[in-house]
This record gives structure tokens, C-alpha cells and sequence, in this order.
């Protein structure tokens, strides 16, 4: 029997009032007895710019706007807060809000990318700069990060997630919180986070947009809500529900996830944003008749303020009168909504200073970007060490419909990075070596699209003129992020065609792919020496991928998803849990079957007769110019309480010829337990640079009450047992050591 160790993981935290809360508090009550009703359901409706400029004015004057999104001009947002500031009767500042993902005009990696460098630092960093510039133009409330589990990279809103890992994206959603929100949400520089989607988005069912989610409170619990409660610990001032439908209650209308989770057990203070028109929405998704009923069950289940469909202004009123929803409720969500105005410090400092010099672009976030987009390139291959590329070659082919991208190469959700600041990698390189080396430039294909083979024996000819071929390929960026999901996962178009016939010229070939989510490019990778992916890495991604290239910066990035050897295994991630009958490593594939074999032959495990059972690339995957050796790992204790912290030691050393830096991944197995348990858990990692021959130990410590899940009685508890625990490099390789809880 297994014995259950209660812990007090639950409602850990209370809230905690400080004497300036009391403040704002005094001022929401304050502020809230003078608003009529009208000016109530004003604050909890956000307005597009983009359906509604002309009468903005006028109903900002008026009181019934609270928010608006997609402004970026900073006069006219100045002028919009500056009705409101001395035109409306109660001079409630607007909060202006804009999909600032990953930089707003120096734009860093994609998110996935950032995930890579498995970097809090450097994520923080990156949503710091991102903050700075949007502030400067007048936004003071983004929606990032999104903090969805992705594990389907059919879904083409991986490409903003922060992966699949709940542990992960934990951690980096609270370094993007703490760099858009900075330790001061009332200064300048900061702007309001907003968690995205809750919950559940990611676990679209075939990985199609929008589509329905099926996922059980216990798996919710474990894997999905993990990155959102800890977004609630790092300070998260809005969170903005999901346009899912999970086991048929869409996110908008979910009160147990809303309510129960988000303020109950969470205690959240901030507000909660619909998605866009995602209340309207529970029409066709078939759960409300109409926008009065939508209006009814999303501010019951507990949306605070409506994004763009205008069902709260329309309805609310109505409601009331009919006695469906209670004037507390409304006065909540306003007291929400204002709590978040004051707390950024929008009633003293509504306005933005037009006059102060730009920072847009500013050479420190360059910088930032290029050392972003530098840890966040993944090394896949490097046969023979055919990189880094070594300066005496002569000439270099440069090739492929990415080389030279500048729009495409900054990726999904930019609406206000400019493609002219974009440093490709073509330009990258004839900037650092065109006066040292021949660089023949032919595309082959047009854009990631092309089918034409039109351009492939230019390609080639160069490729033959040349000592090396660069090879640049991937997708453009509009076939990932919202609503561009896939089947097909292999690279598009001719670009496949292209890496063979450039292969076939027995030049070395370095494959450089720029994508927004992993790719099926098994088949490429057996064509290339040498592969190097980068999730659409940005403004600065050319400089980047070129120091990497040759060598003056180490590839460092690790995956942040399971790359799939195609489609047809996904969803695919390396924290499942076990079958009674696992893979055993020697079944028959298809190609092997014999002519009528027997029925229970091949092996009765859970597998694919096509695909086999392992990815491409596992979680956590990643090489260096370097090579790393794990030894000596020792553990502080074999039999631990609950309550106890484990200290975990290992050496790792550089066994190399390159200073270089590794990650090391601490992942535990709960061998046993009252549910069943992932294979592996990420517990911690930690970026760790080595000189050449160096070699260091690393100490992690972890204490047992992480290893607590929900069990079940759905209680978050450490159940006793045996826990199996391994240090390396990625999700698949590491030394392994047991210790048991009792
Ligand atoms: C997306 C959100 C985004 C919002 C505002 C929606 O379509 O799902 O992630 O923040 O639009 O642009």
C-alpha cells in the first residue's frame, strides 16, 4: 500500500496586504462609490483601435472604456489618455495594451528560441528591453508570455510557447514576468504582464487551432495550471483566458478554473482579460444562445474585462436588472481592473514622454538580441566537426530562400518590428568576412514555399565553386503562430530537393534551418554534415548564426520540445507516462515484416511499425564544438523525509578543445504511485561554462515537496516510494542514481 504524505503544497501562499496595498485599496473604494454603473462596465470593456477610432474619443470622455489595444503612435495614445484625464468625470486612465511577444521593435528570438537557452537571465532580459521600447511609445500592458504547455508542433502557436515542459516554462515565464513588470510596476520602464492562455490552448486536439482540449483535472493540475500558479507567485498583474473548449466548458466560461483555482486557491489580485471576442464566441461554440447568455456566463465564471466583442457593454445592465448577476460581482472585476491602473501608476503617470530620446533599436538591444539568438541556436549535428567553419576557406556557397530573409527571419506575432533593422545571415557574413572570402550567392528556392526547382542548378554550381555550402532553409514566418497550424511537418516547397542536389556534389554541407517550431528534417539531416536550428531568431539572428558559424560564439541551445520523426508520432513529449508495455528496442519494423507473419510476432509493445518508438530529437537534445563528460554523481542522502532537501552533486568537464558551456539537466522518476507517473521529470537545470579541459561540480538542491503531484484523491501530496534520478545532457542520457521517500 502506498502511504501518503500529506504536505501543505496548497494555498501556500496568502495573500500579503503591505501598507501600500492598503493605500490603493482605500483609493479602488473610494473611486468606486462615485462610478455609475455605466462607467463599471466602461472599465471592464477593451476597445480594438483598429474597428474603432473614430468614436474612441468619445466614449473614453464618457467613461466607457476602460482599455485599449493595438495604439502605438505615443501622441495619439497621449492624447486618448489625456480625454480621459481631464475630459471624463472620474479621470481613470486607460491601460493600453499590445501583443509584445518577443521584443517590440528590436525583436529577439522567438519564444520557443528563448526557451532554448534554458536562460531566466536571459529571458528577462530580452521582456526588459522589450518593456523599455513599448513603454517609451506609450503601452503599458502587454499579453505575453504565453505560457501554454505545447507539445504538438502541428500547432503553429508553438512557436510562442515556451515548450513542453511545465518546469521550464515555469521558470522562464516568471523571468518574462519579472522583465515586463521589472521589480517596480509603477516605474516607466514597466509594463503590466498577462499570462496566457488559460488553460489548456495548447492541448488543441490534432494540434488545430482553437480546437476542443480534453484534459482531466489531474492532468490539468500536474502538467497544464503549474506554469500559471507560479506566474501568480512572480507577480503577474492580468491573465487572459483561452479560446479552447476543455472537455466542453470554453475558457471564457469555466468558473472552476476561474474561480475556484485562479482566486480561490491561487488568492490572484489582478485582472482577467478575455481573448479576443472570445466571449462572443461561446456562441458557436454552442455554449451560449446568444451574446446576453455569453455576457451572463463569463462574468459569473469571473472575466473581468471583455477584449474587443461588446457583449459586457451591451448586456450587463440587462443583467442586473434581471437579477442574473449581482452588482458584487461587477464591482469585483472594476475593483480588479483598477487595482492593476494603480498599482502601474497610471493615475500619477498616465502620459509618456514624447520628448526623450529614442530607445528604439538602441545598441544594447541589439546586443541583447544577438546574444539571445546566440544561446538560442541548437546544434543537431556537427559530423566530423565540419563546424565551426574554419577561417581559411576560400570560398563559401551561401544558399537557400533564408539566407537573406530579413521579414521572415524575425517570426510570428511582430506588428511593429521593422524588417529593414533585420541583420540576415547573408549580410551578416559579407559584413564580417567579404573582404577574406568568396561568397556565391544563389538561392535555389524563391521563399520556403517555392516548389520551382528552377533555381537548383545554380545552387549546385555554386555549391561546386565553393569549399563549403551554407545552406539556409526553414519556414517563413507566417506559417507559424495563430491559426497556422500544419499537418506536414517536413521542410515546404523545394527545399528538401535543394539540400539533395546540393549534397550530391559531395561539398560539405551545413544546414542552417529558421523555423517556428520543430520540423520533420530527418531526411535533410542525412543530406547535411553539419545542422544548426534556430527558431526564427530575430532582428539580430544574421550576426548571430554567422559567430556561431565560425566559432567565435559555441553553440549552447538545447530543445525545448521533442523533435518528431514525423507527424504521425506527435503529440509527442518525452514526460509521458508508461504502458504496461513499453518499447523494448528489438521489434520488428515494417520494412522487416515477413511476408504473413504470425499476428503477436513483432512484438506487442507500444510503438509505431513505421516510425519505431524514439523521436528525432529527444528534450533537452543539443551539441557543442565541444564534448562533456558527466562523472561522480552522488546524491546527499538515500532515504528521505518530505520535508527534507536533497543535494544533488556531479562533475562535469570539458573534455574538448573549445570553452563552451553546457546545461545540465536534473530530471526524477516517481518509480511508483497511487496514479501513474511520467517516465521523467525536469526538475532543474543550469547552464554551466567550462573552459577547454575544465572541469567543475555542480551542486543542485531540491527539495522533496517538489516531487509532490496530484494523486488520487486529487490531493497535491509526495507519495512514499522509490525515485529513480539522473543528471545529463538531455531528456534521454544521464547517470542515474535511487533514493526512496518513507
Ligand atoms: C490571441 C491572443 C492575443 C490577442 C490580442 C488573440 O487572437 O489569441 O494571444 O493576445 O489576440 O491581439
Amino acid at each position: 500500500m502506498i502511504s501518503i504524505l500529506l504536505l501543505s503544497c496548497e494555498n501556500k501562499t496568502s495573500a500579503v496586504v503591505s501598507a501600500k496595498d492598503n493605500d490603493v485599496e482605500k483609493r479602488i473604494e473610494a473611486l468606486l462609490k462615485q462610478m455609475t454603473l455605466e462607467e463599471k462596465i466602461g472599465q471592464m470593456y477593451q476597445i480594438s483601435s483598429f474597428d474603432n477610432s473614430g468614436k474612441m474619443q468619445e466614449l473614453v470622455k464618457k467613461g466607457e472604456i476602460g482599455s485599449v489595444l493595438n495604439l502605438t503612435n505615443p501622441e495619439v495614445i497621449n492624447a486618448l489618455q489625456q480625454v480621459a484625464m481631464e475630459e471624463s468625470r472620474l479621470k481613470i486612465p486607460l491601460i493600453v495594451g499590445r501583443d509584445v511577444i518577443h521584443g517590440f521593435k528590436t525583436i529577439f528570438p522567438i519564444p520557443l528560441g528563448q526557451a532554448a537557452s534554458f536562460n531566466p537571465q536571459l529571458v528577462e532580459d530580452g521582456a526588459r528591453v522589450a518593456a523599455i521600447e513599448a513603454a517609451s511609445c506609450g503601452i503599458n500592458w502587454t499579453f505575453a508570455p504565453m505560457i501554454d504547455i505545447a507539445r504538438d508542433p502541428r500547432w503553429g502557436r508553438i512557436a510562442e510557447s515556451l515548450g513542453e515542459d511545465p518546469y521550464l516554462t515555469s521558470v522562464l515565464g516568471a523571468a518574462m514576468i519579472k522583465g515586463f513588470q521589472s521589480e517596480d510596476l509603477s516605474g516607466r520602464t514597466a509594463i503590466a504582464a498577462c499570462p496566457k492562455h488559460f488553460v489548456g490552448y495548447g492541448a488543441a486536439e490534432a494540434g488545430k487551432d482553437y480546437n476542443s482540449t480534453f484534459i482531466p483535472e489531474r492532468t490539468l493540475r500536474n502538467v497544464y495550471l503549474p506554469s500559471f500558479e507560479t506566474a501568480v507567485r512572480a507577480g503577474a498583474a492580468t491573465f487572459m483566458t483561452s479560446f479552447n473548449d476543455n472537455d466542453g466548458v470554453p475558457s471564457s466560461g469555466n468558473k472552476f478554473i476561474l474561480d475556484q483555482v485562479l482566486r480561490k486557491e491561487w488568492q490572484f489580485d489582478g485582472f482577467v482579460v478575455s481573448d479576443w471576442e472570445s466571449i462572443r464566441e461561446m456562441i458557436p461554440h454552442g455554449f451560449c444562445k446568444d451574446e446576453k447568455e455569453a455576457a451572463e456566463k463569463a462574468v459569473n465564471a469571473g472575466v473581468d474585462m471583455e477584449m474587443v466583442s461588446p457583449t459586457y457593454t451591451k448586456y450587463l445592465k440587462e443583467l442586473l436588472d434581471e437579477g442574473k448577476v449581482k452588482m458584487a460581482t461587477i464591482d469585483n472585476a472594476v475593483r480588479n481592473i483598477l487595482r492593476i491602473k494603480f498599482r502601474l501608476g497610471l493615475f500619477e503617470n498616465p502620459f509618456v514622454d514624447i520628448n526623450s530620446p529614442s530607445v528604439l533599436y538602441a545598441e544594447e538591444h541589439l546586443q541583447k538580441a544577438k546574444q539571445a539568438a546566440i544561446e538560442s541556436a541548437v546544434l543537431l549535428k556537427n559530423e566530423k566537426a565540419t563546424l565551426p567553419l574554419n577561417e581559411q576557406v576560400k570560398t563559401i556557397a551561401v544558399i537557400g530562400p533564408m539566407a537573406d530573409a530579413p521579414h521572415d527571419q524575425m517570426g510570428t506575432w511582430v506588428f511593429d518590428g521593422d524588417k529593414n533593422y533585420t541583420q540576415t545571415p547573408l549580410k551578416a557574413l559579407q559584413a564580417a568576412y567579404g573582404d577574406k572570402i568568396r561568397i556565391l550567392y544563389a538561392k535555389g528556392t524563391e521563399y520556403s514555399r517555392d516548389k520551382s526547382t528552377a533555381g537548383i542548378p545554380a545552387a549546385v554550381a555554386a555549391a561546386r565553386n565553393a569549399d563549403v555550402a551554407l545552406i539556409f532553409v526553414g519556414e517563413e514566418s507566417i506559417l507559424s503562430g495563430e491559426a497556422h497550424s500544419l499537418t506536414d511537418l517536413h521542410l515546404q516547397g523545394a527545399q528538401s530537393e535543394l539540400i539533395e542536389a546540393v549534397a550530391k556534389t559531395g561539398k560539405p554541407v551545413v544546414t542552417v534551418v529558421m523555423a517556428g517550431r520543430p520540423l520533420t528534417i530527418g531526411r535533410d539531416v542525412e543530406h547535411s554534415q553539419a545542422v544548426l536550428y534556430n527558431f526564427h531568431p530575430g532582428t539580430m539572428g544574421g550576426p548571430a548564426i554567422i559567430d556561431l558559424l565560425f566559432g567565435k560564439a559555441v553553440p549552447s541551445g538545447k530543445l525545448p520540445v521533442t523533435f518528431p520523426k514525423n507527424a504521425g508520432q506527435t503529440p509527442m513529449y518525452y514526460a509521458h507516462n508508461n504502458t504496461g508495455r513499453p518499447y523494448q528496442g528489438n521489434e520488428t519494423m515494417l520494412a522487416d515484416i515477413p511476408l504473413e507473419a504470425g499476428q503477436t510476432s513483432l512484438g506487442n509493445t507500444s510503438f509505431h511499425l513505421d516510425a519505431g518508438f524514439d523521436p528525432l530529437y529527444p528534450f533537452g537534445y543539443g551539441l557543442s564544438y565541444t564534448t562533456f563528460e558527466y562523472s561522480n554523481l552522488a546524491l546527499s542522502a538515500g532515504t528521505l523525509k518530505p520535508t527534507d532537501v536533497l543535494t544533488v552533486t556531479i562533475d562535469i568537464t570539458n573534455t574538448g578543445k573549445h570553452d563552451a558551456t553546457e546545461i545540465a539537466q536534473l530530471y526524477t522518476q516517481d518509480c511508483f504511485a497511487s496514479v501513474t507517473r511520467p517516465v521523467k521529470e525536469l526538475k532543474r537545470f543550469e547552464r554551466i561554462s567550462l573552459k577547454a579541459g575544465e572541469k567543475k561540480t555542480l551542486t543542485f538542491t531540491l527539495p522533496v515537496e517538489e516531487l509532490a503531484f496530484y494523486n488520487i484523491d486529487m490531493k497535491k501530496v509526495v507519495e512514499a516510494g522509490n525515485f529513480n534520478l539522473w543528471v545529463g545532457p538531455h531528456s534521454q542520457e544521464g547517470l542515474k542514481a535511487s533514493f526512496v521517500v518513507n
